[in-house]
């Protein structure tokens, strides 16, 4: 494992033995705007070597992770007189840790660079496994790199004062480790809450170590995707299709609850397909439409939501439609091909589960 994972609440601390670790007086701190307003002075008070960083701030949100942003940071890099010897500091979300992982492997042919999420999405997902890069020609992560931080900083210290929404984002890729891994780490999971009032983010630091080990070891074993870190796609195949589809219809989704109800509907699929059992896709289903609700769609939607799919690109042609599903909790089946029936009564379950139909 290239990456070091180190999971603290002492995340100023964390970064100034890191980077006396790395042996260098060089330091750039990659952030956005929100994250510098709300969370960096947090930071800064616990790091020396934050406070004394170089700061280049990007845009936040998805739309800014373009080319443009991505130039300015070279720029910024340039005027900075960033060397190989440099390490660049992303602070931030998902788009922080794609766009500014990309900038650092791609400046001077590769510099070394920390992640520090600042998500519960950031945490569990974007900032491990070295998956860097830009939107690129209206299409998510076109351009980009596999390029393993040296680290990544993982707290909850940030989550108490997130929106709602975006715990709940997050958590559904904790959901999707969860069914990858085993009955345990998923039983532990779905006896959480991650609501508010109830949502304690401390209490959520061990469930966070497990789910991020889950993806390490994954990574660990495939970085470039030509296997085993396909499994990670569980959920995705009918999540994207959904977030495209509520795109779309200009009624924008949250990633991870496209992510959520995919599962569920994923999960459907892996009981026809790979006999997964119909109790879990049952008591699953249940958690996701206690805490997420469900996405309106009707049986009309249905032929816009499979050419959906048949984008996908882990699609090796556009005639099947691929999916990881599950055998068992902890038993992923890589590249099972659904037919649109299959589907179509897929997504059927999925309204009847979710009190829709
Ligand atoms: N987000 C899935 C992966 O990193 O492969």
């Amino acid at each position: 494992m290239k990456q070091k994972l180190i999971f603290t609440n002492l995340v100023g601390q964390a970064i100034d033995t890191l980077v006396a670790e790395l042996g260098t007086p060089q330091v750039v701190v990659v952030t956005d705007t929100n994250t510098a307003q709300f969370v960096l002075p947090i930071i800064v008070n616990d790091s020396k070597v934050v406070a004394s960083a170089k700061l280049i701030t990007i845009k936040s949100g998805d739309s800014n992770k373009t080319l443009d942003e991505l130039k300015n940071v070279w720029m910024r890099l340039a005027e900075s007189e960033a060397s190989r010897n440099t390490v660049v500091i992303n602070i931030g979300g998902g788009v922080v840790s794609d766009l500014g992982g990309f900038a650092a492997a791609t400046f001077k042919r590769g510099l070394r660079y920390i992640n520090v999420p600042t998500t519960v999405l950031g945490a569990v997902d974007a900032a491990t496994g070295g998956k860097t890069g830009i939107n690129f020609n209206g299409l998510k992560n076109q351009i980009g790199a596999f390029a393993e931080p040296e680290a990544a900083i993982i707290s909850t210290i940030f989550f108490n004062t997130l929106p709602q929404q975006q715990i709940l984002s997050g958590y559904a890729e904790m959901l999707k480790h969860g069914l990858l891994e085993n009955p345990d780490v998923l039983g532990k999971l779905l006896a959480f809450s991650p609501v508010y009032p109830v949502f304690n983010s401390e209490a959520m630091m061990p469930l966070l170590q497990d789910s991020v080990m889950v993806k390490a070891n994954i990574v660990d074993q495939d970085l470039t995707e030509s296997g085993l870190r396909k499994a990670l796609n569980l959920g995705h195949t009918i999540g994207h299709a959904l977030e495209a589809f509520a795109f779309k219809h200009q009624n924008p989704i949250p990633h991870g609850y496209a992510v959520a109800w995919g599962l569920v509907t994923e999960l459907i699929l892996s009981h026809t397909l790979q006999n997964f059992p119909s109790d879990e896709v049952h008591r699953f289903a249940q958690y996701v439409k206690t805490n997420y609700g469900a996405f309106p769609i009707t049986c009309d939607d249905y032929p816009e939501l499979i050419a959906a799919m048949r984008q996908d690109k882990k699609n090796a042609n556009a005639d099947s439609i691929n999916f990881t599903l599950l055998k068992a909790i902890g038993e992923p089946v890589l590249n099972v091909v659904a037919t649109p029936e299959q589907i179509t009564a897929a997504l059927d379950l999925y309204r009847d589960l979710l009190g829709l139909a």
